[in-house]
């Protein structure tokens, strides 16, 4: 491990496990990885799982992490989940606009914006996710997209843009089994980079941003040995604790 920010690969296990999956899930990946300090692991399940996820891998290095939350501290908002909610039961990192969030429930930048500040502010760590979509990158338009859902989502948070986590996310590549080449990720993580430089100056040397889209134990170490891939967001291949230690041990080596 060469690169001075901490290689993070979390799991978003999105709309799945129960409840007694969930905690063999969690538990398998303790037993394989629970003392691991050189890749910083999060398990993000569903709300429904997070108490249990949190209790097995209690007494481990593995964080745990949900996968959206609501901007407001508390109130009448049927059906939502608040910033310190999550905390209680200690989370440490939220995803954010994750694109099935901004595609099905109409996310906005405006509403990550709140939604970051607010987790900022109850010291959760956000995973801004942002991405272009297929049509966007053949119309050659993949890095103003994601330009504006950065300076949209991640607006006023200058100076304490080292707390923030990137997710880049290209459309095309998730759940497609299409992953973006090393090097076409390096190239918009680069930028990603530089236009984090644009909104929180040096700090945007220590943001980690990960790679996510098909993420597999074959192309794993490919991805993160580019110099500002910092580690993964893993959908279905997190769903199962071989293929995720798997994901673990690429990052470990590289
Ligand atoms: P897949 O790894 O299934 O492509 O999902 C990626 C993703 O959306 C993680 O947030």
């Amino acid at each position: 491990m060469s690169k001075f920010r901490k290689c993070t690969i979390a799991g978003n296990w999105k709309m799945n496990k129960a409840v007694n999956e969930a905690e063999d899930l969690a538990s398998s990946v303790k037993r394989e990885m629970g003392e691991c300090s050189d890749v910083e692991i999060v398990l993000c399940p569903p709300f429904t799982a997070l108490k249990v996820v949190g209790d097995a891998i209690s007494e481990s290095r593995l964080k745990l992490g949900a996968q959206n939350m609501h901007s407001e501290p508390d109130g009448a908002y049927t059906g939502e989940i608040s910033a310190n909610m999550l905390r209680d039961l200690f989370c440490h990192y939220v995803i954010l606009g994750h694109s099935e969030r901004r595609t099905y429930f109409h996310e906005t930048d405006d509403v990550v914006n709140r939604k970051a500040k607010a987790a900022l502010k109850a010291n959760l760590l956000p995973i801004v996710c942002v991405g272009e979509t297929l049509t966007e990158r053949d119309a050659g338009c993949a890095e103003s997209v994601v330009r504006t859902q950065l300076q949209g989502s991640l607006d006023g948070l200058g100076d304490v843009l080292d707390k923030v986590l990137v997710a880049y996310e290209p459309v095309w590549a998730i759940g497609t089994g299409r992953t973006a080449t090393p090097e076409t990720a390096q190239a918009m993580h680069k930028y990603i980079r530089s236009v984090l430089g644009g909104i929180g100056g040096s700090k945007a040397d220590s943001v980690r941003i990960l790679y996510g889209g098909s993420m597999k134990p074959d192309n794993a170490a490919a991805l993160i040995s580019q110099p500002d891939i910092d580690g993964g967001l893993v959908g279905g291949a997190a769903l199962e604790a071989r293929q995720f230690c798997e994901i673990v041990r690429a990052a470990l080596s590289c």
